[in-house]
């Protein structure tokens, strides 16, 4: 079952009833002030970082889910009340419609034949959010409606908003202005900003403060003001701070309205904090305001928003006969890809912005997805990551967004996270062509005084795996590898211990095997690094390395007929025949297999045979098979998941792109595709009662068969499964991979897609690339410009050139 449909045209997806199965959302903004929008208009937004400078309120957990957000009342004068958005007052409404495009979200509702849309979006380089909300009388009476904002502001801080309770009842100031209603919470102290929402009008009236409104023990479905239709101007003092205004609208029939509200962060320099003593400084404001007055301000930043995502797709597009696939590689796929580089694990409906903060991995791997559509952003980031590493090449797993800082709480021992850097820096020079990051001098946990070029960062990354080695000579798990839920050394009996902190039993033995295949597979890059800055003794060294690793993985990480999972604390086998669940892993199979670990020895064909065999289902690969029935002390929190759900046995979509990257390998086109269809939020629109996530972006997760709802997805939007399709879909199935060298032209998609083309963009030059698809597996003959070329590289052509590339596939 649907419910809506993809605008190709407009680069949309069109919600066509508000009861979709979960609320299904969008991120407005794209590099300081970001909001997520559901399609009722719920949701909030935050200045840089979710839990230090959050603007709106936003409670977790709510009942009804996805309560508050920019709400908007109309109020008929025979007392019909009704929402545009649907929510929060649920009207029946005659029509309604949402629109999540590329940066914007537009909800349209009508009731009584009065339309009401509402557009939302963030203008390029501005800390606000615009509301426009128009009014369109389509019926043959005039109408005479008040309409009401509201908004919930944060006290800032949004742990300390759910948390402290005994300050902040007393805390909360604003000032009126006109139309404007300015929230200055503890500006009075240390803080140097604050946040205002205002409307281009004069107002009938307005309101600060919640009680006021809403009235103590009612929802927002029922706010007394609106009730009432007059505001009662009330001036909040403590409590919770809101904004609310009232206007009255006459419209003829056929005549339309439209009003501009605006949602402005400002920061004042510390000398300029007030215009008089109590008084803030609102010159910044002021500007900000007169430059979003009117709704020709509004269009002009509405279309040079549409204009940057049009450019910034532009750098990689299909044309095929599967619109499915079109639209996933030239829209919502990089689209997904933006959203998890700007957020990272931070802030979503599920990441309440409070925890997680940019993970170091996670961060590396979106990089993968996103670097082609800003490169410099991506340098940044990089130089970013690397300096909260550790200087015995260990890592912080996450940092806080606006003081870059590792986080204590979380601290480090995930011993996967330093390969990640490298893998993330080499997509980005391969991308650029900018070795010269690697000279870039970046500190060591932010300490200035403790610098070294990014270089040395990625040798000591490729040097902690090898300095934290078992017993069998394979890598050291630590706290956890990818699999932040296969805690090897937790042995955790008491509740509330964090399974990712908790190390009651902390051995040098157990080991991942899936730390060896990253070692295996990225190390390779780091050599090549060495090598082109004449570092030959390193570069062989590093190979050697890499070497011996492979051959340690076929000798004590092969069980038979896949690899090995780990060793854990006591040297028992994890993902192997031998144990009674958990006998086979997807990680190390997508893994190892994409590393190339015994691919002339036929163990790569064995491996994706098993995962075919064992793993797969209908709706995804699942994480691992059978399913753990009990907890397990000695495995973590793995086992702590009813089966089929999460990483026991869920279909984490993460991975399931190593496993169809390592078909391509193998030149099973046909197979890497039927993988990849399964999960492609654009081919599971027509089942989206069972899938329930939004059918434009992927789940982190997906139940898979041991779970009671199987195919049903979770924790939409904030994944690493974005970035690992796109890599998997853009270089792989559809082939084009910027190499050192050049840009590699090799699809391996099977057979069902017939001809196709790729225009992509890379360090300036355009690519022509026309495909004639017959599925022979990888094996390609190219003419480059008219001429044949040997292999699969089209060389680098200069900045600004075009370049026409034929292709049989
Ligand atoms: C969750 C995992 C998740 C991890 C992220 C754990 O508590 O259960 O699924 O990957 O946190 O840090
Ligand atoms: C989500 C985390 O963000 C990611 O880092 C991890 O790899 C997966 N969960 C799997 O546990």
């Amino acid at each position: 079952m649907r419910y809506g449909h993809f605008d190709d045209e407009r680069k949309e997806y069109v919600i066509t009833t508000p009861k979709t199965p979960y609320p299904w959302i969008n991120y407005l903004g794209s590099e300081r002030f970001f909001g997520l929008i559901s399609h009722q208009a719920g949701g909030y937004c935050f200045y840089r970082d979710a839990r230090l400078r959050r603007i709106l309120r936003f409670r977790y957990n709510n009942v009804p889910a996805d309560s508050g957000g920019r709400y908007f009342y109309v109020r008929e004068t025979d007392g019909d009340v009704w929402c545009p958005s649907y929510m929060p007052v649920k009207s029946e409404l005659e029509s309604f419609e949402c629109r999540h495009g590329l940066g914007y979200t537009r909800i349209t509702g009508k009731r009584r034949g009065l339309s009401v849309e509402l557009l939302a979006f963030v203008p390029d380089g501005v800390d606000a959010e615009v509301h426009q909300v128009t009014l369109k009388n389509e019926s043959d009476k005039p109408r005479e409606v008040t309409l009401f904002s509201l908004l919930e502001f944060c006290l800032w801080n949004a742990h300390d908003d759910q948390t402290n309770f005994q300050r902040n009842l007393s805390t909360a100031e604003v000032e009126i202005d006109g139309s404007t209603i300015y929230h200055k919470h503890e500006y009075r102290e240390r803080r140097n900003h604050y946040a205002f929402y205002t409307v281009n009008e004069k107002v009938a009236g307005f309101d600060s403060d919640r009680e006021s409104f809403l009235g103590l023990y009612n929802g927002f479905h029922e706010p007394d003001v609106v009730k009432a239709g007059k505001s009662r101007n009330s001036v909040a003092s403590g409590w919770s701070p809101i904004a609310s205004h009232s206007l009255e609208v006459k419209l003829a029939p056929g005549e339309s309205k439209t009003l501009v509200f605006l949602l402005g962060y400002i920061e004042n320099p510390k000398e300029e904090k007030w215009e008089k003593p109590g008084v803030i400084n609102k010159k910044r404001a002021k500007e900000l305001i007169a430059a979003f007055s009117t709704p020709a301000q509004v269009q002009a930043a509405f279309q040079k928003l549409q204009a940057r995502w049009s450019g910034l797709l532009s750098s990689y597009k299909l044309t095929s006969g599967d619109e499915k696939l079109n639209r996933m590689v030239n829209v919502w796929n990089p689209y997904q890809c933006m959203v998890t580089f700007n957020m990272s694990r931070s802030a979503s409906y599920f990441e309440s912005g409070i925890g997680r903060g940019m993970g170091f991995r996670d961060s590396n791997q979106d990089l993968l997805g996103f670097v082609h559509l800003v490169p410099e952003r991506a340098r940044e980031r990089i130089i970013d990551i690397a300096s909260t590493q550790f200087p015995d090449g260990s890592a912080y797993h996450q940092y806080q967004p606006l003081t870059k800082r590792g986080n204590n709480d979380v601290g480090s021992g995930f011993n996967d996270d330093p390969l990640w850097l490298i893998l993330g820096t080499a997509a980005y020079i391969k991308e650029t062509g900018d070795f010269g990051i690697l000279d870039e001098e970046v500190p060591f946990d932010n300490d200035e005084k403790n610098k070294a070029s990014l270089f040395e960062h990625l040798k000591r990354s490729f040097y902690h795996v090898m300095e934290n080695l078992g017993p069998h000579g394979l890598p050291l798990i630590g706290r956890a590898d990818w699999n932040d839920c296969l805690n090897l050394n937790c042995f955790s009996e008491t509740p509330d211990e964090p399974y990712q902190t908790t190390g009651n039993r902390v051995g040098r033995t157990a080991e991942s095997i899936f730390i060896a295949g990253m070692f295996v597979h990225i190390g390779p890059e780091y050599a090549t690094l060495a090598e082109r800055r004449g570092l030959a003794d390193e570069a062989k060294k590093a190979r050697e390395l890499v070497k011996k690793m492979s051959d340690t993985v076929l000798e004590h990480g092969w069980d038979g007929d896949w690899y090995l999972r780990a060793y854990d604390f006591f040297g028992k086998k994890v993902g192997s025949k031998e144990c009674e669940d958990g006998q086979i892993f997807i990680e190390p199979q997508g893994y190892c297999s994409m590393a190339g670990i015994g691919l002339e020895s036929g163990h790569v064909k064995k491996a994706l045979d098993s995962v075919k065999a064992r793993l797969d289902t209908k709706y995804g690969i699942v994480l691992q098979q059978p399913a753990y029935k009990e907890y397990h002390l000695e495995l973590g929190e793995i086992s702590s998941y009813p089966p089929g759900y999460k990483e026991n046995a869920g279909i984490f979509c993460h991975n399931n792109p190593w496993v169809i990257i390592a078909e391509t390998l193998l030149g099973r086109g046909d197979q890497a595709f039927d993988y990849y269809k399964k999960i492609a939020p654009a081919y599971l629109e027509d089942i989206s009662d069972v899938h329930r996530t939004e059918p434009y972006v992927y789940s982190q997760m997906i139940a898979g068969r041991d779970a009671v709802r199987h195919g049903e997805a979770k924790n939409s939007w904030l994944t690493g499964t974005a970035a690992w399709n796109f890599v998997a879909v853009s270089q792989h199935l559809l082939g084009v991979k910027p190499e050192w060298d050049g840009l590699s032209v090799r699809p391996c998609i099977g057979k069902d897609i017939a001809d196709f083309t790729i225009e992509r963009r890379c360090r300036g030059a355009t690519y022509k690339i026309r495909v004639k698809n017959q599925g022979r597996g990888g094996k390609v003959s190219l003419k480059v410009n008219g001429k044949p070329v040997p292999g699969h590289l089209v060389p680098y052509a200069p900045a600004g050139s075009t370049v026409d590339v034929e292709c049989e596939a």
